[in-house]
């Protein structure tokens, strides 16, 4: 079975049909910018087209950089504050004319990777963490999602966490990235005292390079890269909308 996965980030749009067997993408992922502003209705308009330039009429699941319940965006800290308040689901499945499940953006990634990647088969308590635009997280337990946790918002040293230390301070050259890992290894350290998960995963563009930077890390539980990288979030997206992740 093949599902369309949708993943909305701060910087680019990505898009691509995804099979459910294996989480393995079957045609090439189309990415175009996000729309600035990043309204609903410009950003619709961004999904439409990557979705018709895959011909594609089926079931698609898109993730939002925001909290989401039943489909409405609760949230919107990296993108136009536009959503906040829109029924999502709704607007996307009338725009495409196609059934959408829409999700947070960490909570996908915490799915496809449960599902095909770094946590599959890991019992216990798994917090995945995002680091792009902003800091996203998932936390599994026994495999299972307890969607929309925001540990990008922890206050952390003065700070909102996200501001703190999220991936996008290296990519714009602000933070080496010894130093931006040294940051994330306090900010672990703080949520294994609140959490004491079993495994932590890193996933967003910043995992690409975990290697880098893995030595600098000092948590009790292990930390690992995304096995699917910055795909996770297509691929939880889809996988997502297989499921119906409304009724998770
Ligand atoms: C949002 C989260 C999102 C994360 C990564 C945060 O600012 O509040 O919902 O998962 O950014 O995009």
């Amino acid at each position: 079975m093949q599902v369309f996965g949708v993943d909305i980030g701060g910087s680019g749009v990505k898009g691509a049909p995804v099979d459910l067997e294996t989480g393995a993408l079957t045609a090439e992922r189309l990415r175009i910018p996000t729309p600035q502003p990043s309204t609903p209705s410009a950003v619709a308009s961004v999904i439409a087209e990557i979705v018709s330039a895959h011909r594609w009429d089926g079931p698609v699941g898109v993730t939002i950089p925001g909290v989401v319940r039943n489909g409405v965006v609760e949230t919107a800290a990296n993108i136009d504050s536009g959503w906040v308040g829109l029924d999502a689901e709704t607007m996307l499945s009338e725009s495409l004319d196609l059934p959408v499940t829409v999700l947070n953006d960490a909570d996908a990634a915490g799915l496809a990777e449960a599902r095909f990647g770094a946590a599959e088969g890991v019992d216990g308590a798994v917090i995945l963490l995002t680091f792009g635009t902003g800091i996203g997280s998932a936390y599994l337990y026994d495999g299972r999602l307890i969607p929309n946790t925001e540990l990008g918002h922890l206050i952390f040293k003065g700070q909102k966490a996200e501001h703190y230390a999220a991936g996008r301070l290296v990519k714009r050259g602000e933070l080496e990235i010894d130093w931006w890992a040294s940051r994330v290894d306090e900010l672990l350290d703080y949520i294994e005292e609140l959490f004491w998960p079993d495994l932590f995963v890193f996933g967003g563009g910043i995992s690409k390079r975990f290697e880098t930077y893995s030595h600098l890390l000092t948590t009790r539980a292990p930390v690992v890269p995304a096995v699917l990288r910055n795909q996770a979030g297509i691929v939880g997206a889809a996988f997502a909308a297989s499921i119906g992740a409304r009724h998770e």
